[in-house]
């Protein structure tokens, strides 16, 4: 599947949301705790938080698939050093490994060099196997991994994986 990624409306804040649980309930059982999943889910994708993302040119979001019925995202953010953090990449888990990561990525890298970043920086669940393959395949490489506290008692033990632009 190709589809062209385009900029998040403000309209379809909710309906990413949406994909956001259906993603995270069939990603993230295995991983961490249901409390954990409602608390970041709460945290990372309140429509308030959403809505000043979209508002500052120093975040972008992208989404794929039908006007309404979103299918795939990506959030990304300009760090203070030349760098561009993917914050975000979610796929329906019923059109994984069809190319709809990639395109997303595709669109965040040329965010990131037209914002003069020179790398890619994100963090992946060391036992997110199935994501860390497709980072791997896409070229991001680990530099660091560490348990990095989130609050309310909940940690989050990642890779920090890096890609050169
Ligand atoms: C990780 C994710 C964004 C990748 O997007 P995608 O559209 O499924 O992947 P792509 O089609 O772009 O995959 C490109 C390549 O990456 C590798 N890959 C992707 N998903 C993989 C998986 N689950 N297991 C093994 N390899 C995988 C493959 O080599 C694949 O190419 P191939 O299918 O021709 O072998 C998507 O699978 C996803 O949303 N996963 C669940 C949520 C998640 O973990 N997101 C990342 C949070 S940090």
């Amino acid at each position: 599947m190709t589809e062209t990624p385009r900029r998040l409306a403000h309209d379809e804040i909710e309906a990413v949301a949406q994909l956001a649980r259906r993603v995270w309930q069939a990603t993230y059982p295995a991983l961490i705790t249901q409390a954990q999943i409602d608390f970041m889910l709460a945290d990372r994708y309140a429509a308030s938080r959403i809505r000043q993302q979209l508002d500052d040119p120093r975040h972008a979001w992208w989404i794929t698939g039908m006007a309404g019925a979103p299918n795939g995202f990506a959030h990304a953010l300009l760090g203070d050093h030349h760098d561009c953090k993917l914050d975000k990449l979610y796929v329906d888990p019923g059109l994984q490994r069809q190319g709809l990561g990639r395109a997303l990525l595709g669109a965040v890298r040329v965010w990131a060099q037209h914002h003069h970043a020179r790398c890619v920086r994100l963090q992946v669940n060391r036992g997110n196997v199935g994501a860390l393959k497709a980072y791997e395949h896409y070229g991001f490489r680990i530099i660091e991994s560490r348990v990095f506290d989130i609050g309310q008692g909940f940690v989050m033990d990642d890779h920090v994986m890096e890609m050169p632009l």
